[in-house]
Order: C-alpha cells, then structure tokens, then sequence
C-alpha cells in the first residue's frame, strides 16, 4: 500500500474510533436535561441502528475538510456524529419492507429484523431529530452564528430537496425509468447530499470565506455523485459477503441506475472523471488537501 493511503486508512480508523466512542456516549441511557425519559427499546434500536460497523466516511470528510481550513476538532466531530445520525437514520428507513426490503445491514440483520417495523421508523425518527438536537446543543463550541447555518445547510440536505426527496425519486424511477439526467438527479440528492454537506460543514465549522465555502461544497458534490457510481458498480459486481448487504438487487429492483443505463465501461471511466474534477478543485490548497484526495480515490475504488 503506498504511504498515502495508509495514513488516509489510519486517520479514517482514528476518526471513526472517535466518532463511535461519541455516538456511543449520546446514545447511554442518561436521560439529557429536559428529556423525560429514554425508552428503552428505543434508545436500543439507535445504538443497535448507529453502532453497527460502518465505514463512518461522512464524519471523516467533516473532521477532514474542517481541519483543512483550521476547524475546532471537537466541533467537527459532533458535527460528524449529528451526520452520521441521519446517514443512519436514511439507511434503517432504505431497508424497510415498504422501500429497498433489506434483511441485512453492514453484515447483520437490519433493524426491523433485529427489533420490529415500528421500532425501526421510530429509530429512524429519534436519529434525524437528534441530528439537530447535537448540533444545536451547548457542547458543541461553535459561534451561535455557525451553528445556524449548519442546521440550515444539514435540513436542506437531508430533507424534501434533498436525500429523503431523492429517495422518494428512487422509488418512483422502480415503475418509470428516467433518463440520465433524470438519474444524476435522483443520486444528487439520496446519497450526493449528505457527502456534499458534510465537505462544505467544515468550511462552516472552520468560518471559512465564501470560496472556500463554494470550493469544498463542489468537491463533495463530485465525491457524492463518485460514492453512488461506486455504490451501482458494486451492487453488480461484489457479494453480500463482502458487502455486508445483499447485492443484485438494483437490477432485479428495476432501479434507475447510470450503470444500467450505460453499462460497467462507461461507469468506470465516468468514475475516473469525478476523481479528475475532485482532485482539481482542491489543487488551490496543495499538499495541504492530499488527505481529502486519497479519500476521492479511495470513495472511487473502494470494495465495500
Ligand atoms: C451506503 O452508504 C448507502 C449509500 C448512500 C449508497 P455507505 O457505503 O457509506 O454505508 P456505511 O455507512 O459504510 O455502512
Ligand atoms: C441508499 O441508496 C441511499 C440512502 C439510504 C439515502 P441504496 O438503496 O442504493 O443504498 P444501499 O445499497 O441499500 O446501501
Ligand atoms: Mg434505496
Ligand atoms: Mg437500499
Ligand atoms: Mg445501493
């Protein structure tokens, strides 16, 4: 393995060890002040939803982008668990029998399996609603003004216009294909939103300046459109085994994808392209991004 990587794979082992401890901490039984309880089942299902292996690769880009421009770490870490509620949070809702009907999640039975369907929906609630809960709360050392803008910008991303709403297109594209515009679209929002807000949460963390705002927010646009390409690649070409999810089943499924529309050629080198643009955008800040890069490549040619 070239040195690059390895650092890129120890700071993605460190910064989820992190991020997990946290999470780990957010989800205790300790009821936090104005609660008035914690059910139990519940608060279970979180922890069993969060806590479950996961690459945790969107908290990494927060943490990453954020010390790039000169971020609070502590910040950018809460901020990196609040994403990662909602990531979480999208994946136990994508495995419902009512949507992609999954019984398997990062290798072990998803939540409406483990637990039930309503537990599952109601995991999925508290997890969104915590997002905001973390971000806004006192122990994150941010500006009033920062905070604001991170719940603006995390509420677009996860909401009507954003991944739930490219979710929602996701589904309808099962009973009519669209086209490629149509596609790009639809993966802009379920998976590119999220990966775009959590580049461009660093720059708010840090109180960046408008370009390096913009400049970040394009390189998670490109890594987000990247991480779905590889994401459909995969679905074809790898097993459950190595993926810890059933795979095959976005053909099967019908589902609207660029590498049923192009095929397994295009996409590669299509691939290739969004790490080009990527790479790119981040050459302005030099050596300085070369972690960020190897996480393009890595978004790109990873195996699970
Ligand atoms: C899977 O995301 C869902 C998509 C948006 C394609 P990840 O591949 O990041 O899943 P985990 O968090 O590592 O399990
Ligand atoms: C999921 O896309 C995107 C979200 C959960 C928002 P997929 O349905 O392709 O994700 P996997 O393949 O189940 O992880
Ligand atoms: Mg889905
Ligand atoms: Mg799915
Ligand atoms: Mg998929």
């Amino acid at each position: 393995m070239d040195a690059k990587r390895e650092t890129f794979e120890t700071r993605l082992k460190s910064s989820a060890a992190e991020i997990e401890a946290l999470l780990d901490l957010l989800l205790s039984p300790t009821e936090l002040s104005d609660e008035i309880a914690r059910p139990d089942l519940l608060r279970s299902a979180m922890h069993y939803a969060v806590l479950n292996g996961g690459k945790r690769l969107r908290p990494f880009l927060v943490v990453e982008s954020a010390a790039l421009l000169g971020g609070n770490r502590q910040a950018a870490l809460r901020v990196g668990a609040a994403l990662e509620c909602i990531h979480c949070y999208s994946l136990v809702h994508d495995d419902l029998p009512a949507m992609d009907d999954d019984d398997l999640r990062r290798g072990k039975p998803t939540v409406h399996i483990k637990f039930d369907e309503a537990t599952a929906i109601l995991a999925g609630d508290s997890l969104l609603t915590y997002a905001f809960d973390i971000i806004a709360a006192p122990e994150t050392d941010l500006p009033d003004r920062s905070k604001t803008e991170l719940v603006l910008a995390i509420a677009r991303a996860a909401g009507l216009g954003g991944m739930a709403g490219g979710q929602a297109l996701d589904l309808a594209a099962e009973t009519q294909a669209p086209n490629e515009a149509g596609i790009i679209r639809l993966q802009a929002m379920k998976t590119g939103a999220l990966i775009r807000f959590a580049c461009e949460a660093g720059a708010i963390i840090a109180g960046a300046s408008t370009e390096d705002r913009q400049r970040l927010r394009r390189f998670g646009e490109k890594i987000g459109l990247a991480f779905q390409l590889a994401d459909d690649i995969l679905d074809l070409t790898s097993d459950i085994k190595t993926m810890g999810k059933a795979t095959g089943k976005d053909a099967a499924r019908g589902k609207g994808t660029l590498v049923g529309l192009h095929g397994m050629e295009w996409a590669d080198k299509q691939l290739r392209r969004h790490v080009e643009d990527a790479e790119e955008l981040l050459v302005p800040y030099g050596e300085r991004a070369a972690l960020l890069i190897t996480a393009a490549h890595f978004i790109a040619e990873r195996k699970s």
